[in-house]
């Protein structure tokens, strides 16, 4: 009883000055462990009375518990005051002051594709479009079966494909690949437009990059004619340049449209003179597009008899390329900050 008596006092006297876990945790077992005074009291009274045994046995309880309850306290103490330290230490300073800019410090800003791109999707969702994203690695079904291309089609070596080894996955040769996803998750009518990143293994040059941009589009109703194609069109286009550019319509063949159509503008480089980026023809190949063709549709659980629809792969990298003025295509990835700190800032 003696022993019990002091072990409170102790304990607590040596717990004051105590500002680490580890020494913590070593006060607690010194105290209360199996090695500890508490311990050897429990022990010895195998040896007491029945009499003895209850009441040092219930005081014993009663000083664990008092350890227990002042242990954790202090515990949640030392994890409080290890917080605030952290905090402190780590404090950095957000605000960004002109004099900051001055020593050469910049604002972060969007490269020109993600500018271009979020124009263009505020732009469509205005006219009720969804945006949709697809995954970059795709299967052979996705980029290429469902959109009516089958493995013996010549069609597929118009583009060339990076492949995994285990020939079954590549990386998306387009965004059309989202018109099939799209399809199979919704019923007509609908109308959406898929941006992102595609791949091609292609020799690179003023206006071919590996890796470049596009944006899908897809409108599936009752009575989709070439007329609504050419109506969204021409409005998204006076949208981006703030004013009428000269397009023309060629035929085009893609196997997922049919009839299919190249759209292209008069380049604003060179105004229609020729130069590096139209490859001296004055006109940018810009958005091949067409009226979906009847099997993609049903490959995309929609009745052909019923709907039809149009779909165009927007080529973003060109467009970024009109609008800014930039002769390369492969500035765009050249992670050059001279080039890339050109564009509006956040
Ligand atoms: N997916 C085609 C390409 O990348 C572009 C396209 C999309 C053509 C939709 C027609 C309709 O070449």
């Amino acid at each position: 009883m003696q022993v019990l008596e002091s072990l409170l006092n102790d304990f607590t006297k040596e717990l004051g000055p105590i500002n680490k876990t580890a020494d913590l945790l070593n006060l607690k077992a010194k105290y209360i462990g199996k090695q500890g005074p508490l311990a050897d009291v429990m022990k010895n009274l195998k040896d007491a009375t029945p009499e003895e045994k209850r009441t040092i046995g219930a005081k014993a309880n009663e000083l664990k518990q008092q350890i227990e309850a002042l242990f954790s306290q202090k515990m949640q103490e030392i994890e409080l005051a290890d917080i605030n330290a952290s905090l402190e230490k780590d404090k950095i300073d957000i605000s960004l002051t002109d004099s900051m800019l001055e020593k050469g410090l910049q604002a972060a800003g969007y490269h020109p594709v993600t500018i271009i791109q979020q124009e263009i999707e505020d732009i469509f969702i205005s006219m009720g479009f969804e945006v949709l994203d697809g995954p970059h690695i795709e299967d052979d079904y996705h980029n290429f079966e469902a959109l009516n291309i089958p493995a013996t089609h010549p069609a597929r070596d118009m583009q060339d494909t990076f492949w995994f080894a285990d020939k079954k996955h590549l990386l998306r040769t387009h965004t059309s690949t989202i018109q099939v996803r799209g399809m199979k998750e919704r019923k007509p009518p609908f109308r959406f437009v898929g941006p992102g990143k595609v791949f091609r293994c292609e020799r690179t040059d003023a206006s071919h990059e590996m890796v470049f941009h596009q944006l899908e589009g897809m409108m599936v109703g009752e009575n989709v004619s070439v007329g609504n194609l050419i109506y969204f069109m021409k409005t998204l286009l006076t949208e981006i340049f703030k004013k009428e550019v000269e397009v023309r319509l060629r035929p085009g063949f893609f196997p997922f449209v049919e009839p299919g159509f190249e759209l292209d503008i008069k380049c604003l480089i060179c105004g229609g003179k020729g130069c590096s980026v139209c490859k001296q023809v004055g006109w940018v190949e810009l958005l091949p597009c067409g009226m979906v063709h009847p099997n993609v549709l049903k490959a995309g659980g929609i009745d052909p008899e019923k709907y039809n629809g149009f779909a165009f792969g927007l080529g973003l990298d060109r467009l970024v390329m009109m609008r800014y003025g930039i002769d390369d295509i492969r500035h765009l990835h050249g992670a050059d900050l001279r080039f890339n700190s050109q564009f509006k800032s956040f």
